[in-house]
């Protein structure tokens, strides 16, 4: 990403922070794993949204119209020492320097200067509970303020949420944005091809895991957007499982829910398909109901369509189904009243996607669903997933988890699928894995 549309989105910030007003926002920390062992560092997303700086132990201060400089940086100081056993740093020349800021200043004395940049603010803008530390300084700095009073100097009299502003920001896409998620959804979409091109019975799991990141690392992608769920038979029905460590059998399906990260942009796909590469004819007809709850639910994403539009699709494509798979008894319009679908499709139909895989962004506007806009980008993502021993349906279905995950980009006129590469009709899946 180019360090001109980080320029940007600080302008389009600071104009609506306003002049008189003042807005802070940290960088994430880093994390011990085990004794001096840290995790992988990943920088708050908001923070990279707005800075482009990738390192712990930094604050971002803009001040719209402040002559000596609008976009202060606090962050380490260089330490040829650190430099020697971490690797590069920016230090305060390089903030100014590669990252923008009109001034840099030593972590260390936040104490110190921030105070004298809140004086006489009226507003400061900053995510509210997010970061403990900041909350903490914030209301100390405030409170130094209020005891000098008596010189004159006014404190803040409102904290107000960055949050709103910023997410509204990122919730609408730019080309920039765009064309790294297209590549972390294209990698993602191959490596699933990979999946089902190496999948066969007597393999675990995590071997198939490997695979994707295998893949993700070989095209450049270090990092996955979230923990790969990689569930074989009955696994598919944990929504959430990581564990990744059972045997792949035949007969059985698998469910890969699987994304890389692209410099900070989230990809979010899941295919559904059997270990030895041919559906049995339950795991068919399932799966061909999630496909056609799936397309019933794009055909809703559009510009000026509600957020919950391709939801009620899919609960009404699948509640139909089920009835017509004898899974569910009684009248459609009731099942779907009582919400009796949610036995086997308990989750909604998809999420904002962006720099987080569960991106930011409301999904209502003073109380209603909020309209589809070209940028957005969201995922569609309707499954099935039928208990194992759930007692009320036939034997022929206990057991199977089905989700078929797309990301989608509101486009002008419609949408676009950015995931397409990765096959997900029977007859697609099927044709794969019988020529690998
Ligand atoms: N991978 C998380 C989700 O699909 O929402
Ligand atoms: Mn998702
Ligand atoms: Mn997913």
């Amino acid at each position: 990403m180019k360090q001109t549309e980080f320029k940007k989105r600080r302008k389009q910030l600071m104009q609506q922070i306003g002049k008189g007003n003042i807005g802070l926002i940290a960088s994430a920390s880093t994390r011990t794993r085990n004794r001096d062992v840290d995790y992988p560092f990943r920088q708050d997303s908001d923070f990279y949204y707005l800075t482009g700086f990738n390192e712990p132990e930094a604050l971002a201060v803009f001040i719209p119209g402040r002559t000596q400089g609008q976009y202060l940086l606090f962050c380490r100081e260089y330490d040829e020492k650190k430099a020697l056993w971490e690797g590069a740093h920016a230090g305060l020349g390089g903030a100014t320097r590669d990252y923008g800021a009109d001034d840099a200043f030593p972590i260390d004395d936040l104490d110190e200067i921030l105070p004298g940049l809140l004086e006489n603010k009226a507003k400061v803008f900053y995510p509210m509970g997010q970061n403990s530390d900041l909350d903490h300084h914030l209301l100390d700095w405030v409170h130094h303020l209020r005891s000098q009073s008596r010189t004159g100097i006014c404190a803040p009299l409102e904290l107000v949420s960055l949050e709103q502003i910023l997410h509204e920001m990122r919730l609408i896409k730019s080309a920039a944005e765009l064309q790294l998620m297209r590549n972390a959804a294209e990698i993602s979409a191959q490596a699933h091809v990979k999946a089902m091109q190496s999948c066969k019975p007597g393999l675990f799991e995590y071997q198939i895991e490997a695979e994707m990141i295998y893949h993700f690392q070989q095209r450049g992608l270090r990092a996955v957007a979230y923990p790969s769920i990689v569930a074989t038979g009955k696994n598919a029905c944990v929504l959430h499982y990581t564990d990744n460590k059972d045997k792949l059998k035949h007969g059985d399906l698998l469910l890969i829910d699987a994304g890389a990260e692209c410099d900070h942009y989230a990809a979010d796909i899941t295919r559904t398909f059997p270990v030895s590469g041919r559906f049995t004819e339950p795991q068919k007809l399932l799966y061909q109901l999630v496909l056609e709850a799936q397309s019933a639910a794009l055909a809703q994403i559009k510009p000026g369509e509600p957020w919950n539009a391709a939801h009620d699709a899919s609960v009404n494509v699948l509640t139909k189904g089920l009835v017509a798979l004898g899974l569910l008894k009684g009248k459609v319009s009731k099942l779907i009243k009582n919400e009796a679908y949610k036995a086997f499709y308990m989750h909604r139909i998809g999420h904002w996607l962006g720099m987080d895989v569960h991106d930011v962004g409301d999904y209502k506007v003073a109380g209603d669903w909020r309209l589809l806009e070209a940028g957005m980008v969201l995922t569609v993502e309707p499954g099935l997933y039928i208990p194992a021993d759930c007692k009320t349906v036939a034997e022929q279905w206990r057991g199977i988890g089905i989700r078929i995950e797309d990301d989608v980009l509101v486009t002008a006129d419609g949408h676009e699928v950015l995931t397409g590469l990765a096959p997900k009709t029977v007859e697609e899946i099927e044709a794969l894995m019988q020529a690998a």
